[in-house]
């Protein structure tokens, strides 16, 4: 069965190849399988169609290149819970009955749109079940439109003429899907013609550009915290300091306001206080069968040349790919010729899961890299690797550096600050770093002391950097803002990181960030006894820190009114917590002392908060009441003594 569908999958793609003729209607196929990628366990050929009750993907090996083209496919459904996506020039329309992690109702996304489109109807009401019907995909005077059964469902001009893939993909879940025939007319091409760099930049760029005239006057948008123009933003990337300029690399689509089709965005500022946005770095190169570039970093080789590392998505395995810059600025990037820089089987044999988001430091004469994942007989590891040339694309795997108790790490930072080395991992849950020892010989860490890198639940995934003046800068992703808005996520304020004498990592705002203040409230000491004082603060952006002494009430801190009537959004100290919202943080372990200093950086919607000089520090997205948000310090139970409380009004990053 299977070498059967391996031949008539050659076979088809020969014939795909020879039917293809511009503008001219012919089948992909027609009771003979296409090209059959990924068929996955439960496929079987019956009378005239395919069947999957399982997972599949059907490719047409081709892509449309450009102009008018009409796609349709009939096909049957046991049952609309299941998973359907249908490509045609790269843009996806289906929906997920299954898994929730498409919007509800059917999806239209992709290139051709700056924003997921919602059809508010229900899967069950338009797709009939247990009997074939059509779907038809028409592109025609920048007009794409999609209609089941002649009944047309979708229609609106495109941002980006459709230009790319075409696929049907899906997972029945033991439910049986059946394709009886696909055909399309158009102009076809190979995907090596119709992607190039310029091309697929050019699109992603125009997506962003228009979404972000529709989201620059969000009154819920940050001022001084990093984010795309508009759309989705994850993890901060290849953080860099090279030339006079910082570099902010992040995970970005540009295609919407949800993860998907993993691009890296790009800023720069030259004093990390002002940012500028700059065109969008790195795409997926599809023409070599690349889908998303995920999560990596940023060096400076010994012959003074940026790189970005980072892991291509798309091939069999995760594989590591460089990008280097095509200008002095960084302004453009390359794929570099060497790619796949690593393979999943450099390994010496082992076997690696969930492999991806290198990072890289210098140390002494070597250069390492580390990659999140995990050894399939291990918990969440830090794979290392070191340099074997100075371009570093040729690397030698040393082993696991180091591996925990969580059953995976992603985003994994490894690097010294002064004496000690200190691991950061993303765990699929709280950040959480080991600082302790590095032994170079046997390329093995030994910890010491484990904590939270950030207590907030709006918190992942971060990265570092060493900037031009030594310093150590860690970044990270807030996560969660509501959605459907044109743009989610942001990043948080660059923290500079030190060991303290306990082995604690210590994360401090920069101090350049003081010139972001500008009106400043100020009140000398004043004591809370059992009562609730209201602080006039300057707007919507401020910074606020309280210096606190005599700590006897039995519970104290500040809060805000929330956008829901009736709750707050508190952080209070009692007894040996901090309640953070919802969180809860245990000041056991660190011996807070007598006094107790809370800085807070309220950015609209994003809160972080520092301890005691950043022991501790939390983040979370709060959307407090815009008409009377109340922010108050409050101690009850005894007394707290202010004996400063400075607030100063923010200014925007952006000039
Ligand atoms: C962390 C992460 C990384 C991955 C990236 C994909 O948030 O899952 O492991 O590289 O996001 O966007």
């Amino acid at each position: 069965m299977k070498q059967l569908s391996v031949i008539t999958l050659i076979i088809s793609l020969l014939c795909f190849s020879c039917a293809q003729r511009e503008g001219e209607l012919f089948l992909i196929r027609s009771g003979e399988p296409s090209e059959l990628l990924e068929p996955g366990e439960d496929w079987s050929q019956e009378d005239g169609y395919l069947e999957s009750k399982g997972e599949y993907s059907l490719s047409a090996g081709q892509c449309i290149s450009s102009g008018a083209f009409q796609m349709s496919i009939k096909m049957e459904l046991e049952s609309p819970e299941c998973f359907l996506a249908i490509m045609a020039g790269d843009n996806k329309f289906g929906f997920d009955g299954i898994w929730d992690e498409m919007p509800a109702g059917m999806v239209l996304e992709g290139p051709s749109f700056h924003k997921t489109h919602q059809l508010k109807m229900n899967p069950g009401e338009v797709i009939p079940v247990g009997r074939p019907f059509d779907i038809l995909v028409k592109y025609e005077n920048n007009l794409l439109e999609y209609s089941i059964d002649g009944k047309e469902i979708f229609s609106e001009e495109v941002v980006n003429e459709p230009f790319g893939r075409i696929r049907i993909e899906g997972w029945g879940e033991g439910k049986y899907i059946r394709v009886y025939d696909w055909s399309i007319s158009g102009e076809l091409v190979a995907p090596g013609e119709i992607y190039t760099r310029e091309r697929l930049l050019a699109r992603a760029q125009k997506s962003v550009d228009l979404r972000a005239e529709e989201v620059k006057n969000d009154p819920n948008r940050p001022i001084y915290h990093l984010q795309p123009p508009a759309n989705w933003n994850n993890d901060p990337n290849g953080t860099l300091y090279y030339n006079g300029y910082y570099h902010m690399f992040y995970q970005h689509n540009p295609f919407s306001d949800r993860w998907n089709w993993m691009h890296w965005g790009h800023m720069r500022s030259k004093d990390l206080v002002t940012w500028e946005h700059l065109p969008i770095a790195l795409w997926p190169s599809l023409e070599k069968g690349e889908e998303h570039c995920f999560s990596g970093s940023a060096i400076v080789n010994r012959k003074g040349e940026p790189m970005l590392f980072y892991t291509s998505i798309g091939h069999d395995a995760p594989e590591q790919w460089v990008a280097i810059p095509g200008d002095d600025e960084l302004i453009t990037w390359e794929k570099h010729p060497a790619n796949p820089i690593l393979h999943i089987d450099d390994h010496k044999g082992e076997v690696i899961e969930d492999w991806r988001d290198p990072q890289l430091i210098h140390e002494g004469d070597q250069t390492l890299m580390v990659i999140g994942g995990h050894p399939d007989d291990k918990g969440g590891s830090i794979m290392l690797y070191k340099a074997l040339n100075d371009d570093l694309t040729e690397w030698d795997y040393l082993g696991t550096a180091f591996s925990g108790e969580e059953g995976n790490w992603e985003c994994p930072n490894f690097f010294r600050i002064g004496d000690k080395w200190v691991v950061i991992y993303s765990p699929h849950g709280q950040v959480m770093y080991y600082t302790g020892n590095f032994d170079l010989d046997s390329y093995k860490f030994t910890p010491e002391q484990q904590g939270s890198v950030d207590y907030g639940s709006n918190y992942y995934a971060p990265n570092s950097m060493e900037d031009g003046k030594g310093r150590r800068l860690l970044w990270g992703w807030i996560t969660d803002f509501k959605e459907n808005q044109g743009w989610q996520s942001a990043i948080t304020v660059p923290r500079n990181l030190t060991v303290s004498k306990d082995g604690w990592l210590i994360q401090e705002p920069v101090e350049e960030l003081i010139d972001l203040r500008s009106e400043q409230v100020h009140m000398n000491t004043f004591t809370l006894k059992d009562e609730t004082r209201e602080i006039e603060v300057p707007g919507h952006e401020f910074e606020l820190l309280a210096e606190c002494s005599n700590l006897s009430a039995g519970s104290y801190g500040i809060r805000v009114n929330r956008e829901q009537k009736g709750e707050v959004f508190e952080i209070s100290v009692s007894e040996n917590l901090i309640h953070f919202g919802e969180e809860e943080i245990s000041l056991e372990p660190y011996g807070l002392g007598d006094d107790l200093s809370l800085r807070l950086f309220f950015d609209r919607t994003v809160v972080e908060l520092y301890v005691n000089g950043g022991l501790l520090c939390a983040t979370s997205v709060v959307y407090p009441d815009k008409e009377n948000p109340a922010w108050e310090l409050f101690a009850q139970g005894g007394e707290l003594e202010v004996k400063s409380l400075d607030i100063w009004k923010m200014k925007s990053i952006y000039k």
